[in-house]
């Protein structure tokens, strides 16, 4: 059976920068404590009403074609990941088809939304296509604009100063040749905390977790209900939420653990990493998960300080910077790990 290659990779940040001082200007908060609890130092946001989540990730997508030597037409597959998606529905899958130009063969796009690992779950995804024999060719895009939907209030800032906009794209092949590929991905979830790091609004949950009178719904409506209160956007509830505190915690439990489930089933030890490539949620995270594995500063890669949290997108970015920087090497033992909103967590361990 053949094992699942990264045959191209590409990124795209989008040109403007903020840096923690420029968000001073919109929400009481300050580089000191931003550095001090997560690491990062500035993140780019796409010029809005011009680029799009989709826009991203075709930018992305050109040069990981290019650097896989293939043209749009030979893709089989779009695997699209990602939380901030151009449209409720119809997801980013079929619009990357479209901004790419691949009218002609009808190809099939799925959209992956599970945040920070939706990288990992789609590659997961993609390798079982690719192993089976049924593609080929799969292009695996994780692209985000967080920036639209974030809160540039005070009481927005414990959320907004960690996320950035930004997209990252493979091409999946399969290959024989020994020594590389993707040995195997891990995939978990746990949805009792679901609600403490969510954008719940607009859904059609209808206040059935946290109350009808938070969100305003009126006690007689349509048939069909309300979809968007007036209290939903007084009250600034159509913004992400998020408890750090216990997702710090679970993060530095799982990301370890799901780590070794990879390096045993597969007979490594972390020493054997030439790369771990964490999802960049926050640096003091990254710290942590390095320091409990015993593993190097040159074992693992971080750019969270340029970019912010990039969810989807955060892996495949930091993964191209690390390959084009020549930190990952053609035989390099690389992990990926991540752990985000769901909560949901995965690993996946390959020889590059
Ligand atoms: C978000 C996070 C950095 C907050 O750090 P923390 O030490 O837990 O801080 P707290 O939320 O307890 O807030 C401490 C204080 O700082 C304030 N604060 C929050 N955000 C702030 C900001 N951007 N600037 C200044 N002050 C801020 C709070 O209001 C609080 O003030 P108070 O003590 O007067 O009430 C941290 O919890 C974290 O990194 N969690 C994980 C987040 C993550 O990775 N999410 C993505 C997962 S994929």
């Amino acid at each position: 059976m053949p094992q699942t290659k990264i045959a191209g990779i590409g990124h795209y940040v989008p040109d403007q920068i903020y840096t923690n001082d420029d968000l001073t200007k919109y929400m009481d908060t300050s580089d000191e404590w931003i550095q001090e609890r997560t690491g990062i130092k500035q993140r780019r946001y796409a010029k809005k009403h011009e680029e799009t989540t989709t826009t991203m990730a075709a930018e992305a997508t050109k040069i990981a074609l290019e650097r896989a030597g293939i043209d749009k037409n030979e893709i089989e597959m779009i695997i699209f990941a990602t939380l901030s998606p151009d449209y409720y529905f119809p997801g980013c899958g079929v619009l990357l088809q479209r901004e790419l130009g691949i009218t002609e063969t009808e190809i099939g796009a799925l959209d992956i939304r599970n945040q920070c690992s939706g990288f990992i779950y789609g590659l997961s995804v993609a390798d079982q296509f690719i192993k089976t024999g049924m593609y080929k060719n799969i292009l695996l895009v994780g692209s985000e604009m967080h920036s639209m939907g974030l809160d540039f209030r005070t009481e927005g800032r414990g959320v907004t100063v960690l996320f950035g906009d930004g997209a990252g794209a493979v091409i999946l092949q399969p290959t024989t040749e020994e020594n590389q590929g993707i040995y195997s991905t891990h995939l978990h979830s746990d949805g009792t905390h679901a609600e403490e790091l969510a954008m719940i609004n607009p859904g059609s949950h209808g206040g059935r977790h946290l109350g009808k009178e938070k969100y305003g719904y009126p006690d007689e409506a349509n048939p069909g209900g309300v979809f968007v209160t007036q209290k939903m956007v007084d009250d600034h509830l159509l913004s992400p939420n998020m408890t750090g505190q216990l997702v710090f915690k679970t993060a530095v439990r799982k990301f370890p653990k799901v780590i070794n489930e990879a390096l045993v089933k597969n007979g490594f030890e972390s020493s054997d990493i030439d790369m771990l490539v964490p999802h960049q949620a926050n640096l003091r995270i990254s710290q942590f998960v390095q320091k409990s594995l015993g593993l190097k500063d040159e074992q693992v890669y971080n750019n969270i300080q340029r970019y912010g949290n990039t969810t989807a997108a955060s892996i495949p970015i930091a993964l191209c910077e690390a390959y084009l920087e020549g930190k990952v090497k053609r035989g390099d033992l690389v992990c990926l790990a991540a752990f985000g909103s769901g909560f949901t967590w995965g690993s996946a361990l390959l020889r590059w």
